[in-house]
């Protein structure tokens, strides 16, 4: 009896450091195949924009592709849920906005906990957000648009991401700045959003400017403001809603990029690397820089500087959505 408990022991054992071997040579490996980049709204729109364009530098970085998959729906916490329980190999890598932060005011019971059901590899970017309005809209500028809106009501129609959205979060607190109602109309990312609004079907439209520039300029939407407290170098005819009277409007977007809980540490230095060299890359700081986007501090490229930035605004945007009453 004994002999047999010391050699299932020594199996045991065997098998254990085996296994830790073999755990280690696969960490050290990794990646062996291409890794999914997840994002939590519609192709076409801002954060599938980030999303495509750093995942190419950051798979060469790692030498295996990054692969973008869309799962919209429900302001991101679709996609949250399903990377929340996806396996912890390195494998699934996932870029969420500020909706990671959001959520939790914004849904009463969410089946993931954004401080303990991931890693955090780093911030990526802060995009700035404009009111847009469709170009046949009757208003030209900010007090034209008060005017209509407070004529017109809930015959106004605005676009937004769903739930957990910051399309839905910006054009709610615009609406609880007013203090009117507008029938809010849900998509399932900004890009479809925004195809609505440049084909007149939509009125208004609080998007980030990934990718809205261009439009402004050649007047194929009109913008009533930005969310910044100072005018963007891009755009700089365009006022800020601060300084047209919602003193102290400012909505940033950020950008984090997280794994599920559990990945190996050797594996999260690598994708910080890898996440750090992309932010690096002429090409995408070019290209973030045309639409006023201000990649982040290196200190902030870090699995603390994105932990501690959720935490702090988790209790930043709390009191804010409840005290707007989002969504009521
Ligand atoms: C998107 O990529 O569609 C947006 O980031 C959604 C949003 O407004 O939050």
């Amino acid at each position: 009896m004994k002999l047999r408990k010391s050699l299932l022991a020594s199996f045991c054992a065997i098998a254990a450091s085996t296994f830790n071997a073999g755990t280690a040579a696969a960490q050290k490996d990794w990646p062996t195949k291409s890794i999914q980049m997840i994002v939590p709204f519609a192709a076409g729109g801002p954060t599938d924009s980030i999303a495509r364009l750093i995942a190419v530098p950051m798979g060469q970085a790692l030498g295996q592709t990054v692969v973008v998959e869309n799962v919209p729906g429900a302001g991101g916490t679709i996609a949250s849920t399903k990377v929340a329980r996806s396996a912890p190999d390195g494998y699934t890598i996932y870029i969420h906005h500020m909706g990671m932060a959001t959520a939790n005011a914004l849904y009463d019971k969410l089946p993931y906990d954004p401080m303990k059901d991931f890693e955090y590899i780093g911030q990526v970017a802060d995009v700035p957000m404009v009111l847009l309005g469709k170009k046949d809209l009757p208003a030209n500028n900010f007090k034209e648009l008060e005017a209509y809106i407070k004529a017109n009501g809930s015959k106004v129609t605005m676009a937004n991401a769903g739930p957990g959205a910051v399309s839905q979060l910006c054009g709610l607190l615009f609406q609880s700045r007013l203090g009117v109602k507008l029938t809010n109309i849900p998509y399932k990312g900004t890009g479809p959003a925004l195809t609505d609004l440049l084909g007149g079907q939509v009125d208004l439209l609080c998007d980030q400017t990934t990718q809205t520039i261009p439009y402004i300029k050649d007047g194929r939407v009109k913008a009533f403001g930005t969310t910044t407290l100072k005018r963007l170098p891009a755009i700089p005819n365009v006022p800020t809603l601060n300084e047209q009277g919602m003193k102290g409007f400012e909505v940033k977007v950020w950008h984090g990029i997280y794994t599920p809980k559990g990945v190996p540490q050797p594996v999260l230095d690598k994708l910080n690397a890898a996440l750090k060299k992309a932010l690096n890359s002429p090409d995408v700081k070019k290209r973030l820089d045309d639409a006023n986007i201000d990649i982040v501090s290196a200190s902030k490229a870090t699995p603390k500087g994105l932990k501690d930035h959720l935490d702090t605004e988790i209790n930043v945007w709390g009191p804010v959505i409840r005290k707007a009453n989002i969504p009521d």
